[in-house]
């Protein structure tokens, strides 16, 4: 099937783009144009305009733009027919069945596709000549071996105005054109887009070249310069690499987006074969079904830079009506100011391993993002704070997908305020017939935690951060195994401790780590005796709730004693990472344009939410031991 521009008109002309838009978009009417909030980027003040005398839509937040078609493509994920018979059937239009143009049109995009090749192979063949040299010492500097070279197709433009013309002068200069290959401005003879740069051929599904990537050798602007957007390439609906990708991530059951080709390079050479990325833009709803087509969870692997982060916030944002019962993304947080190809060339696979196994999933990114997103000391923040959550989880069109999205929110909000325990106190998670609560330590891979939920309880433990009865389990169990103080004693003095009493027999404890008598049964409570300090320390042993493994008499002293380090680290950290983040978030407030400052605060949010979650999950498993 195919349409003629006129007919296309048509249906434009008989579209009404503000009574289309208006059924999913709240327009307000602004002289002689409709107003919103940009559905295409998150925004609180409205920058998305409807024009329907222009019959286009224009968002001078994030640049959207396009016309009814578009819009049902983009924000609905039409497909481009699905669209037109959607808007045929409302304007009352006929789609016609076939047009004799199709035919020529077949045509040309055949003949489009073999000037892309006949490009590329060409390209290849000046990579190897004596002028290229620079190019494939480039190459070469960034570890790019002869095997990737061939395999991703790399290329060199050699410099000059009429290089590739002259080679491919048998297609004709329009069909270059056409292609993007040449540039044609005005009146001027047309000339070689790609001029003296290392070339990157972007390939369809098929493996045929649609496009290229020219990136300039050393420095200077632009770093890349991409083909135009031409009947083959439609850069918002691909994905470098996808061809080679599809395979690879079948076979690992998994994708990972990243942001530059040579990130994708540098993952292919580490092993990696399954990554692909965007084309310099910000991901799009039809980039994302093209990953769900490859694997249920894709993960994105964006640079640890704030634009990098935003760009990543953003994709978030815009997966949310789209995700499905099993089909979502994940995101893995690398290093600030790194790169996955940095990261690879730094640390090796194993260190970028690292980053994708715990890449956080969709919910927990939403959370840290608007945790993170404003302070929250006042009744009014907090309120707020809900209720860019539920603008969030609303957005989702699924409905079971979305109710456990308002629960989860829910339950970290209610957790994060530390709202009265729904269930029956701190007393014992523990119920007969549940499958088991416990986490494992496996040698060499520290704590796995408890595949469940956690409760309401360690959930609150662990984002309220010190509470009492955390500090007076911990002193406890050091009463109980002191020779914990040698590898602790530094963290245990960083403790915030708010209660008197506590701190001062914190302080003591401190004061006696390098004490041999300590070590000694009985040694320690007897320095805490001395001191002054006995009433209070038989009090914190008959007290005590929680089920830490170091607070039982009978639990296996190696694994008591390194529950209660991994507890004390847990809290320090977070204690840590709070207070970090405060100040990121005052160095934010006081300067909103400071981008390393925003980059800063997302970080520390995010880390700081891990180091709740280890810690809950570290009073969850004891919790569910039993007394
Ligand atoms: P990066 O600068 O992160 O890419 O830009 P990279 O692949 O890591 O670059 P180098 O070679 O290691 O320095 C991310 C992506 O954004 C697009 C490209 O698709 C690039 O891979 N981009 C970037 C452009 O299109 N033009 C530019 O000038 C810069
Ligand atoms: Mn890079």
């Amino acid at each position: 099937m195919s349409l003629t521009p006129q007919w296309l008109d048509e249906l434009r002309a008989r579209t009404t783009l503000s009574t289309l838009i208006g059924r999913t978009v709240k327009l307000q009417k602004a002289g002689r144009e409709y107003r919103a909030c940009c559905p295409f980027h998150q925004e609180k003040s409205p920058s998305f305009y409807v024009n329907d005398e222009k019959g286009f839509y224009h968002c001078f937040g994030c640049s959207a733009h396009g016309d009814a078609i578009k819009y049902l493509t983009e924000a609905q994920g039409l497909p481009f027919m699905d669209a037109v018979k959607e808007l045929a059937a409302t304007a009352g239009m006929e789609v016609p069945a076939n047009d004799p143009r199709a035919a020529e049109r077949q045509a040309r995009a055949v003949g489009l596709h073999d000037v892309m090749a006949a490009a590329a192979a060409w390209f290849t063949e000046q990579l190897a000549t004596p002028e290229a040299a620079h190019a494939r010492a480039y190459l070469a500097k960034r570890g790019v071996t002869e095997h990737q070279g061939k395999a991703f197709g790399f290329g060199f433009a050699p410099d000059g105005r009429n290089r590739l013309k002259a080679a491919l002068a048998s297609f004709g200069v329009p069909m270059l054109v056409e292609a993007g290959l040449l540039i044609q401005v005005e009146d001027k003879d047309p000339y070689d887009r790609f001029r003296g740069r290392l070339m990157i051929p972007i390939r369809d599904q098929r493996g045929r070249p649609m496009a290229f990537g020219g990136r300039i050798l050393g420095d200077g602007e632009p770093k890349y310069l991409n083909s135009p957007e031409t009947p083959l390439f439609d850069k918002g609906r691909t994905l470098f690499n996808i061809d080679r990708a599809a395979a690879a991530a079948r076979k690992a059951g998994r994708v990972v987006v990243v942001e530059g080709y040579m990130d994708v390079v540098a993952l292919d050479r580490a092993g990696i074969g399954e990554g692909v990325a965007p084309l310099g833009t910000a991901l799009t709803e039809s980039q994302m079904e093209r990953l769900w087509k490859m694997a249920d969870v894709p993960i994105l692997c964006f640079d640890g830079d704030s634009a990098g982060q935003k760009a990543a916030a953003r994709a978030a944002v815009r997966a949310l009506p789209l995700i499905q019962p099993g089909r979502t993304l994940r995101f893995a947080t690398l290093p600030a100011g790194q790169d996955p190809d940095d990261l690879l060339a730094s640390g090796g696979r194993s260190a970028l391993d690292a980053v994708l196994d715990t890449a956080e999933p969709l919910s927990a990114r939403l959370w840290a993002l608007e945790v993170a997103a404003a302070p929250l000391d006042t009744p009014e923040a907090r309120a707020g704070l809900r209720r860019r959550l539920a603008d969030h989880a609303a957005t989702i069109a699924d409905r079971d997908v979305r109710e456990q999205y308002q629960a989860d929110f829910r339950e970290r909000f209610d957790a994060l305020f530390q709202r009265a325990p729904r269930q029956n106190g701190f007393t014992n998670g523990f119920t007969p017939g549940r499958p088991s609560q416990r986490g494992t330590w496996k040698p060499g891979r520290g704590f796995v935690p408890p595949s469940r939920p956690l409760t309401d309880t360690a959930r609150s433990i662990g984002s309220d951060g010190v509470t009492q009865r955390v500090v007076s389990a911990i002193l406890t169990g050091i009463l109980r195994h002191p020779s914990v103080l040698h590898g602790h004693a530094e963290a245990l003095a960083a403790l915030p401790i708010h209660d008197h009493r506590l701190r001062a027999i914190r302080d003591a404890m401190v004061d006696a780590a390098f004490d041999p008598a300590a070590l000694e049964s009985g040694g320690l409570a007897l320095i805490l005796q001395d001191g002054g300090h006995e009433a209070v320390s038989g009090e914190l042993i008959r007290t005590n709730g929680l089920a830490f493994s170091f607070l039982r008499g009978n639990a296996d002293p190696d694994r008591a004693m390194r529950d209660l380090g991994a507890v004390i680290d847990a809290v320090v950290e977070r204690a840590e990472l709070e207070a970090a983040l405060d100040r990121a978030t005052d160095r934010f407030k006081a300067n909103p344009d400071d981008e390393a400052a925003f980059a800063e605060q997302l970080r520390l949010g995010a880390a700081r939410n891990a180091a709740a979650e280890t810690l809950a999950t570290l009073v969850a498993d004891q919790d569910g031991l039993g007394n």
